[in-house]
């Protein structure tokens, strides 16, 4: 099968936090419509860093990055939804003191088609939100608020969703009903580009995947080779073979 378009276009990235201290080397990767591309590390390898650069976060010295045919460089972050992205963040990616209604509404305020019809949208795709839509942010399950935040984020219907790590610190049930949530949305047709330590668990939902290591491209393939892959395995996965306990 030919590979579609990419969307998400990466290319000889070097970019980091302080100008001449680049983080990442020349990284390249691109994620096609529908698609769910994950990346996987070790710590401190420039995940998140990736992500943030495609989210306009960090600075870019060289190299590109695209949407489509627009390029995304110099594009401040509240701007991004207007050209279809939507980035959940690792962290504080809801209002703990807001209720959930009020996480939706006001990440509906620049979305594109009317927000009450969306956050209608949001509550009839997520049911449990639903039930608790007058609850507080904080008051909710781990499970419960990275749901929230991927609504957060769907609200403004997207066409490429970035997430850092939606699973850090959910127990394997819930973070396995995270990533089939991940599924789902694209199999609606909005990409994703996830960013993963549960690295075995979000192979086994994505398309594709990278492998970084101190800021630069170690590998890519499709999901289920790279899952496979002995070496991988043993140096990127924890050295466990896909069935063990
Ligand atoms: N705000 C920051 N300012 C300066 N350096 C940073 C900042 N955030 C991260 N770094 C550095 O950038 C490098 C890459 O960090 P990054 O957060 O991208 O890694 P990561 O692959 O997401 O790791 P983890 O798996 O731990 O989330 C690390 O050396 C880190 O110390
Ligand atoms: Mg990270």
């Amino acid at each position: 099968m030919p590979e579609a378009t990419p969307f998400l276009e990466v290319a000889d990235l070097v970019a980091g936090y302080r100008r001449g201290l680049p983080i990442l080397h020349g990284v390249s990767m691109h994620v096609s419509s529908g698609e769910i591309v994950t990346v996987i590390g070790p710590n401190g390898a420039g995940k998140s860093t990736l992500i943030k650069a495609v989210a306009g976060l960090v600075i870019v010295e060289s190299g590109s990055i695209t949407l489509g045919e627009r390029s995304l460089l110099g594009t401040a972050p509240d701007r991004l939804g207007a050209f279809g992205l939507s980035y959940v963040p690792q962290t504080a990616n809801i209002f703990t003191t807001l209720s959930v209604s009020q996480n939706l509404a006001l990440a509906a305020r620049r979305c594109r088609s009317e927000p009450e019809a969306r956050i209608a949208a949001m509550f009839d795709l997520f049911p449990a939100l639903a039930e608790r839509r007058a609850v507080r942010g904080g008051g909710l399950s781990g499970g419960q608020r990275q749901v929230l935040a991927i609504a957060m984020a769907l609200v403004a219907e997207p066409e490429i969703i970035l997430m850092d790590e939606p699973t850090a610190g959910l127990s394997p049930k819930a973070s396995q009903d995270v990533l089939d949530l991940v599924r789902k949305i694209a199999g609606e047709g909005v990409s994703v580009l996830l960013v993963e330590q549960n690295a075995r668990m979000a192979l086994g939902v994505s398309d594709r995947a990278y492998i970084l290591a101190d800021g630069q491209n170690q590998m890519d393939g499709p999901a289920g080779d790279i899952l496979d892959d002995p070496a991988v395995g043993e140096i990127y996965l924890g050295g466990r073979r896909k069935g063990a306990a």
